[in-house]
């Protein structure tokens, strides 16, 4: 697809990992309109002018959100609406995680359903806000919602279990939604990530993990690609 024909990349949970690395990816292969979103204004253009520096045409935009807010989500979506304007959403990256211990069974209550909050119903709340849209695109673009995650998901970490539960369930979200709408022309995978991301490690840095993201939405066939450190 010719570059100038690509339509917008939202990240959601925009940050210096993963979620900037993959936009700037994206940039590189031509999504040249890109809204990155997180709850701190100050990070995020650090984000944007990251990718500028790879792409200087890249119009880049930068919006508020916190998803453990559940009821200001609706407000938040409805200012990408705005900044996306005419332009098509061809790509979602869901990547915003609260990651820390949380001891079995110390860890309050509150702090679980926080953790549900902002992993699996403010990926919910992102989904049923992007899928009307990335169905609408499908018969010019190669709509996707890519989400990230870890191995935790099938392999839980006792000593970050509130993470892995939450891990599971927004693994099981996207698995559903690969079965519904793949045939519809939707493609939605997981970038599933066995380690600690870092620069020195040889496969799980964030550059690595962006070029794996992008071939896995170039294939848009398996369900997920598997990132691990040798
Ligand atoms: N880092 C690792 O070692 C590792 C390992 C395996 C898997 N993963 C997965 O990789 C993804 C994250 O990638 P990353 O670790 O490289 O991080 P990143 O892309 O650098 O940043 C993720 C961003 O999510 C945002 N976020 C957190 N809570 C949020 C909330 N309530 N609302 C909106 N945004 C929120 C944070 O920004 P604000 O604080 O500004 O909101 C953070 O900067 C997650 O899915 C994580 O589970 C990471």
């Amino acid at each position: 697809m010719a570059s100038d024909t690509r339509g917008a990349l939202v990240v959601v949970g925009s940050g210096p990992g993963i979620g900037s690395h993959v936009a700037r990816t994206f940039s590189s292969h031509g999504f040249k309109r890109i809204i990155l979103l997180s709850r701190d204004p100050s990070r995020l253009e650090k984000d944007a002018q990251f990718i500028r520096n790879k792409t200087p045409s890249a119009n880049v935009s930068t919006l508020p959100i916190d998803l453990a807010n559940t009821s200001g989500i609706p407000s938040a979506l409805a200012q990408v609406d705005k900044a996306l304007g005419d332009t098509p959403l061809e790509v979602v990256l869901f990547n915003a995680a609260r990651v820390g211990p949380s001891t079995l069974v110390e860890w309050p209550m509150e702090e679980l359903e926080l953790d549900i909050k902002i992993k699996i119903t403010g990926c919910y709340a992102v989904v049923q806000w992007a899928v009307p849209k990335l169905l609408a695109a499908k018969k010019s673009h190669k709509p996707a919602f890519l989400c990230t995650s870890g191995s935790i998901y099938k392999e839980p970490i006792p000593e970050v279990f509130s993470l892995s539960v939450c891990k599971a369930g927004q693994h099981n979200l996207v698995h559903s939604m690969h079965k519904k709408y793949k045939e519809e022309g939707v493609y939605c995978g997981m970038v599933v990530v066995g380690g600690v991301v870092a620069d020195e490690h040889p496969e799980c840095n964030a550059e690595n993990i962006a070029n794996k993201t992008w071939a896995l939405y170039e294939s848009r066939d398996d369900l997920q690609v598997e990132i691990v450190d040798p």
